[in-house]
């Protein structure tokens, strides 16, 4: 009898997966091993975040016109060290980074972007509440010249070839998919690899939490008011239950396990939303359609969304089909507020 059960790396598997992208000599393995080797990096910190000077504001303000915290920083800087070493990188962006950054000046073999929120959830830092990474992965697009970085991550999402993201939680897992379907990763500490601990994701149908910041509910536009008068009423078969950490990783990491809706509506201060497209929305949506849900910005699928800007926002509904398909029945199309 056997005393070990098989321990699958996060190497082991996306060398099984790339087997998918025809061609790829082991160059997406060694992309994705960059992004695995910065989150180790960035979990060690969070893990002692009250131990070293990691905690707090470093003071600047970002292009996103908020506070960086030391963590963002660091976070930040370790992602592109770490991917700035993949030759197969041409391009980065970054929530943190004005513009796009260009890897490996002028080498012309460079074929994926990379684009990625390095620490979700900032406000959660100081107070030891998840956080987490997420990340996008795009192909360069047919006859784009490294002078030309925007069009590089300017893609709808459907264009991914894979998207993730990394929850510091009372474990570290890093979640992903390359298109075929959903698989999460627990950070062992004991050995420090990432060993499959959720093959093969799957949203539950509906599920009985509903994830949104009621403090800002009287601004939202009216049919997202109704929405969550009819979740509250029972109106959906079944009572709900209200859940919001303010890490959307977190938030749509139990979503994905346990079904229900995450919702950063339209609100006064943020008319298009508070999360940005590119490397929140984005990733997250490919997650969860691969995983069986359903992510719109309120009105249409947000892999359908063609980018203008790199910071550009956009309201996300995303969750279990039940629950997203009651919206949009009710709602989308209805003469209330379009947004
Ligand atoms: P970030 O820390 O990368 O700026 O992202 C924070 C985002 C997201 O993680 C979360 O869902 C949302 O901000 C919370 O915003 P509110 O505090 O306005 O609810
Ligand atoms: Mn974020
Ligand atoms: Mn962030």
């Amino acid at each position: 009898m056997s005393q070990t059960s098989p321990v699958i790396t996060v190497q082991q598997h996306i060398l099984e997966e790339q087997k998918r992208f025809p061609g790829s000599s082991g160059e997406f393995s060694w992309l994705l091993s960059g992004i695995t080797m910065a989150t180790k990096l960035i979990q060690a910190k969070v893990r002692r975040a009250g131990l070293t000077d990691i905690l707090g504001a470093q003071g600047d303000i970002n292009v996103q016109g908020e506070v960086q915290q030391k963590l963002d920083i660091y976070s930040n800087e370790v992602l592109i060290q770490c991917l700035s070493a993949r030759e197969s990188i041409g391009v980065l962006a970054s929530e943190e980074d004005e513009k796009p950054l260009l890897v490996h000046q002028g080498s012309e073999n460079a074929t994926y972007a990379v684009v990625f929120d390095p620490l979700d959830g900032s406000s959660n830092i100081d107070v030891n509440v998840s956080v987490g990474t997420t990340f996008s992965i795009l192909r360069r697009p047919e006859g784009v010249s490294l002078d030309e970085p925007e069009k590089w991550v300017l893609q709808p999402g459907a264009r991914q070839i894979a998207a993730g993201y990394v929850v510091y939680g009372s474990s570290t897992i890093l979640v992903y998919s390359v298109g075929n379907g959903v698989h999460g990763f627990t950070l062992d500490p004991a050995v420090g690899a990432y060993t499959l601990s959720h093959p093969n994701m799957k949203m539950p149908e509906q599920g009985s939490y509903y994830s949104v910041n009621e403090a800002y509910c009287d601004s939202f536009p009216e049919r997202y008011q109704q929405y969550l008068a009819r979740l509250r009423n029972g109106d959906l078969g079944r009572k709900y239950s209200s859940r919001y950490i303010g890490s959307m990783v977190a938030d749509v990491h139990r979503t994905l396990l346990k079904g229900g809706i995450f919702m950063y509506p339209p609100t006064e201060s943020n008319s298009d939303g508070k999360l940005r497209l590119l490397y929140e929305a984005n990733p997250i949506a490919f997650l969860v359609e691969q995983a069986g849900g359903t992510a719109i910005d309120g009105t249409r699928r947000v892999l359908d969304i063609v980018p203008d800007s790199i910071h550009q926002r956009t309201p996300m509904v995303v969750g279990s089909q039940v629950e997203v398909a009651d919206f949009e029945r009710f709602f989308v199309g209805s003469n209330s507020d379009a947004a």
